[in-house]
């Protein structure tokens, strides 16, 4: 028999296509009574296949008492009650690896949109200011400036060895210093804005993280300073950050991720020291075919007997 598997939200076609060829499937996101559904077929859930962004509440697992392995699309997983599915014995698995390159690769587009100004003089050429007004400011360099890395974890390494071709000289800040890197490291993440040009913000999001790019660590980037977030929205404290950008003590941003996704805080659009994306790190096409291969994979090992491919830790 079929094991039950429940799918929280619309995925892929290629994994919806596997999960529904492999498993008894349940789909959450169709149903019109979310509770009225979870108290029919709940108990026969085994296994969640769930999105990153909304993860797994305490209340669904509980509302699965049989469940064993949450398999969730994103190697964030801030929004799966980690410490709950521990208590429970459910494993939990993310997509670690092969998002890498696309998310480092979103960081150092991100980081020359901003020095470079890339978004607001494609503006300047197409409302015809080239033409009217010259040539517009010199831009700033990234060659020989430092840029700190906050979170040294596999994306961030992969960052750095990418910037390695930029000339940039590197620094990164996390809990502790980590051995066998040969980038400078900084306890003292003020102490790495005011040393740095730029500041690229992948750490895992969650609690431990929350407004950890405070209104301090802005004014220590400073007016020509450039913040890169492609972690999660509450690792830096959005007000402060809107109003850094306002009033100059923050000079640029390029932002990925936002708090209450999909919105963003409006006052942003109008302003053209800022590069806004809907939340584009890993999604190129490959990218996002191979976090779709690991949930159905993880799935496949732990339903086999075997141990899932990426569990968290
Ligand atoms: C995805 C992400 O956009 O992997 C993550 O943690 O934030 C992104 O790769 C997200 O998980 C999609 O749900």
């Amino acid at each position: 028999m079929k094991p039950d598997v429940l799918i929280v939200d619309q995925m892929m076609p290629h994994v919806m296509e596997a999960l529904e060829t492999a498993y008894t499937t349940h789909k959450l996101h169709k149903a019109d009574d979310r509770d009225a559904f979870l108290a029919e077929i709940g108990s026969r859930v085994r296994g969640i296949a769930t999105g990153g962004h909304i993860g797994a509440t305490a209340a669904l697992m509980d509302a699965c008492p049989n469940l064993e392995i949450i398999s969730c699309f994103g190697v964030g997983v801030d929004a799966v009650d980690l410490d709950h599915a521990a208590s429970k014995g459910v494993i939990v698995t993310n997509t670690p690896d092969v998002l890498n390159d696309d998310v480092a690769n979103t960081a150092i587009m991100l980081l020359l949109a901003t020095t470079r100004r890339l978004v607001a003089y494609d503006k300047y050429v197409r409302a015809g200011r080239w033409v009217a007004e010259g040539a517009p400011p010199l831009t700033q360099a990234i060659a020989d400036q430092q840029i700190g890395i906050v979170g040294i974890g596999r994306i961030g390494q992969t960052i750095a060895q990418k910037l390695g071709v930029f000339d940039c000289r590197i620094a990164y800040h996390a809990r502790s210093e980590r051995p066998g890197l040969s980038y400078t490291y900084y306890g003292d993440l003020v102490e790495m804005a005011r040393d740095s040009m730029a500041l690229i913000v992948i750490t895992p999001g969650g609690a431990a993280t929350d407004k950890l790019i405070s209104r301090k660590v802005m004014d220590a980037l400073g007016p020509e300073g450039h913040l890169i977030n492609i972690a999660r929205g509450s690792v830096v404290d959005e007000d402060a950050l809107v109003a850094a950008l306002s009033d100059g003590t923050l000079g640029y941003a390029g932002l990925d991720v936002f708090v209450d996704e999909p919105q963003v805080p409006e006052v942003l659009f109008a302003m053209d020291n800022v590069v806004l994306q809907p939340h584009q790190g890993s999604a190129t096409v490959r990218t996002r075919r191979g976090m779709g291969d690991l949930v159905v994979n993880n799935l496949a090992a732990h339903f086999a007997g075997k141990p899932a491919l990426t569990p968290v830790v």
